[in-house]
């Protein structure tokens, strides 16, 4: 097990095999962990970035049966930004210190196009990066949103396993989501993925898939997510995913990917409450906190438990900062775009 950590630490190359053997065993987590905290800091060094996300709709057209923002969830009381209050927490972000601005939603078809745009050329004018994660598009509006500016997109695949996934999102077509991933990068976006563990049905084969798929697509960012079961879905009885499983996930894709920005996920943290700063140890080298204000934060209940529900933006800030800088890394003034190096 030894020898499979140091070659993937060497040639950051894994066969699916050890992949599988690598998650199967628990016995040299440590040592992985490790592995992937000395491939983060050779190749992507101790800064960390920070994304300030803004979460403007809870309004979803889909129905994930994992997610609390699904169309069926009559129980959460959904709410809508307007344009002038996204701006308003984007123009804050800035005044916090932040970069980038992730604008996040659920699939809400009442942002139509010229209306994104004019958010995002505001959003540009502020000299900030900024980062879209609102679900499914056609290529041409993908490509409407980079031509006013948008540099980056996240749309996690979830699962490589078609059936898993077209299973658990019904109405959506695996096809489809591999679609959008490929017209985002032929558009020139920094492309982010990244998948659920601990899915209902889901096996490490199929963990050791996601990880090379990510490799195959060149993703510029990976986000792994633990699954919490959330009482308001359909999934609500399951077990959800583990923080070691995801953590493992993670660290695996730091060795295989050197350079690429690997978020400690909220979700991480939602289960262990050292959980983000963990993650940066194992791999990580970037921190998503939220900038949004008010009672929004407790409506994007995707999942139960969700940190910083009761916090503000200012507190977030100084929080996270504190934490880094608690580890001896330091929180990022560049842009933190994806610096391509050369590996092996
Ligand atoms: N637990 C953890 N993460 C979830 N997501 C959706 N539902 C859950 C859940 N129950 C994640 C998905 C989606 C992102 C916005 O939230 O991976 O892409
Ligand atoms: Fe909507 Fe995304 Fe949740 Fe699916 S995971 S219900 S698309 S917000
Ligand atoms: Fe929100 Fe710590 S990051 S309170």
């Amino acid at each position: 097990m030894l020898n499979i950590i140091a070659k993937a630490e060497q040639n950051h190359d894994l066969s699916k095999d050890e992949i599988v053997k690598l998650l199967a065993t628990d016995e040299y987590n440590q040592e992985l962990f490790a592995a992937a905290d000395r491939v983060r800091k050779r190749f992507v060094g101790d800064e960390v970035h920070l994304r300030g996300l803004i979460e403007f709709s809870n309004i979803c057209k889909q129905n994930c049966l994992y997610c609390g923002l699904r169309r069926d969830n009559h129980r959460l009381k959904r709410y809508r930004l307007t344009v002038e209050q996204i701006i308003d927490f984007a123009r804050k972000a800035k005044s916090y210190g932040y970069k980038t601005i992730v604008l996040q939603s659920g699939e809400d078809s009442s942002f139509d196009v010229p209306t994104m745009q004019h958010i995002i050329r505001e959003i540009k004018a502020l000299d900030m990066a900024l980062t879209l994660s609102i679900g499914e598009k056609t290529r041409e509006e993908y490509a409407a949103y980079k031509e006013a500016g948008a540099d980056r997109y996240l749309l996690r695949i979830e699962t490589t396993d078609k059936a898993l996934y077209e299973a658990l999102d019904p109405g959506m077509s695996f096809e489809n989501r591999m679609r959008c991933l490929r017209d985002l990068k032929e558009l020139g976006y920094e492309v982010g993925t990244g998948c659920l563990v601990g899915l209902p049905g889901q096996s490490l084969e199929s963990l050791a898939d996601d990880i090379l798929f990510f490799k195959e697509i060149d993703a510029d960012m990976i986000g792994v997510g633990p699954f919490i079961p959330n009482p308001d879905t359909p999934l609500h009885g399951e077990k959800g995913g583990t923080f070691t499983l995801s953590l493992k996930v993670m660290a695996i894709t730091r060795l295989l990917m050197p350079d690429i920005n690997i978020p400690a996920t909220t979700a991480m943290e939602s289960l262990d409450p050292n959980g983000r700063i963990i993650a940066l140890r194992s791999g990580a080298n970037v921190v998503m906190p939220n900038v949004t204000e008010g009672e929004y934060r407790q409506l994007y209940a995707i999942y139960p438990g969700k940190i910083c529900i009761n916090d503000t933006p200012a507190r977030c800030r100084s929080c996270i900062t504190g934490k880094i800088n608690g580890i001896g890394r330091k929180v990022s003034a560049g842009y933190g775009y994806r610096q391509k190096k050369k590996i092996g």
